[in-house]
């Protein structure tokens, strides 16, 4: 039976580095034997432009049958004063995704390439050898509260909120699969919070805790407040393996992790809503960069395509289960990183076909 994936370029630089990875996708789907029935759509401005609504309830449909979608990234100025009623998932065909799909646990990888540490704000020997996974809690917390909105003091003043709020078993469940991806890894989990001051942080550190206790006694379970986790990440981020945050920490940790990588066009992820303990993932997953859409460069064909191609591979890896097939095109980028390609973000001078190009060339030769 053929995997399906639903491809979703969106804005910006979105559609150029899903193209790039559909390429990709291309040779290292036939080299795995697995054969893909490939669907296309649109997704945010694209499809407000063209349908008048952020998502088309087609396209949720699509996004629920599919095993995967592979999405590029979403918004730019153009769409930003769109109000549409009803929750914060309403307001962006991405978050309206997640949603609908549920993935709450969003694997965020950023690691520090040989060829790209002297790109990197780092000093070699600070960063050599830096492979992070950033957690981030993906559909609750302040992200998509309910309790959100802008109204009238008595004194006449503006006053917005957007509530930070947590389930016991929203941050289980999460939990349960950042211990599961420590398992896979060297075991180590620093999970994040402000349970100094937020009340969903103390339960945030209460749950995480008991889930470590209970049912992951094997990993190291050490617990920082975000700001000293923040400031740690940047002095020593070579220290860290699997970090676990909110929706909200998670989203800003993940960006400053990539710093490790030499740019934010590095970074992949996977956003999953269930992972066995063997086995391929069941449900649908979104692969997607963690960068945005990047306006300022957008239609000049320079865009990183790395951190999209490298959320294929991790489709390969949860998805696909095609593991070594994952990871022999992770070498691929190595590889032709270690040759020199290089895009203008990380100070070179190549395009995204070409670096594209490059990566397929050294995985063929792998
Ligand atoms: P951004 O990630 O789009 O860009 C930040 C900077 O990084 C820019 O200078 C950009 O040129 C550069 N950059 C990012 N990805 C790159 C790549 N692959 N190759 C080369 N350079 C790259 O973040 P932003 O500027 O804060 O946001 C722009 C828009 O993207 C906003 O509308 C924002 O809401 C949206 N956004 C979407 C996602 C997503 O779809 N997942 C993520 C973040 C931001
Ligand atoms: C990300 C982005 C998104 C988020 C935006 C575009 C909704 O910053 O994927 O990291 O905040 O989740
Ligand atoms: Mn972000």
């Amino acid at each position: 039976m053929a995997f399906t994936v639903l491809a979703l370029g969106g804005d910006g630089i979105g559609p150029e580095v899903l193209e790039a990875s559909l390429k990709v996708l291309d040779t290292v789907a036939r080299s795995a034997r697995i054969p893909i029935d490939l669907e296309e759509d649109l997704l945010h401005g694209a499809a407000w432009d063209a349908y008048g609504v952020l998502i088309r309830p087609e396209t949720l449909e699509r996004a629920r049958r599919a095993d995967a979608l592979l999405v590029g990234a979403v918004g730019g100025p153009k769409w930003d004063d769109i109000v549409i009623e009803g929750g914060p998932e309403d307001q962006d065909g991405l978050m309206k995704l997640r949603r609908e799909l549920d993935t709450f646990a969003c694997i965020r990888h950023a690691r520090a390439w040989d060829a790209l540490i002297d790109r990197t704000p780092y000093l070699p020997g600070r960063v050599h050898g830096a492979d992070i996974i950033v957690m981030r809690e993906l559909c609750a917390g302040a992200m998509f509260t309910r309790t959100r909105g802008m109204d009238t003091t008595k004194s006449g003043e503006r006053r917005a909120y957007d509530l930070n709020e947590y389930t016991d078993e929203q941050i289980r469940r999460f939990a349960r699969i950042g211990f599961e991806i420590a398992r896979r890894r060297t075991g180590r989990v620093v999970s994040v919070d402000k349970s100094n001051v937020f009340i969903a942080g103390k339960l945030w550190r209460e749950a995480v805790d008991d889930v470590g206790r209970s049912e992951f006694p094997d990993i190291e379970l050490t617990h920082l407040f975000a700001d000293n986790a923040a400031y740690q990440l940047a002095c020593r981020p070579a220290d860290f393996d699997v970090v676990l945050a909110d929706n909200l920490f998670g989203d800003l940790l993940s960006d400053q992790a990539g710093a490790i990588s030499g740019s934010l066009g590095m970074l992949p992820s996977a956003c999953l809503s269930d992972l066995p303990r063997t086995g391929r993932v069941q449900g649908p997953a979104i692969y997607e960069p963690v960068h945005g859409s990047a306006p300022d460069i957008a239609g000049q064909g320079i865009a990183n395509p790395v951190g999209m191609i490298l959320s294929v591979a991790m489709m390969l890896d949860y998805s696909m289960g095609a593991v070594k097939t994952a990871r022999r095109l992770e070498a691929a980028v190595d590889r032709a990183l270690a040759s020199g390609y290089a895009t203008r973000d990380l100070g070179g001078t190549h395009s995204t076909a070409e670096m594209t190009d490059a990566v397929i060339r050294e995985f063929r030769s792998l």
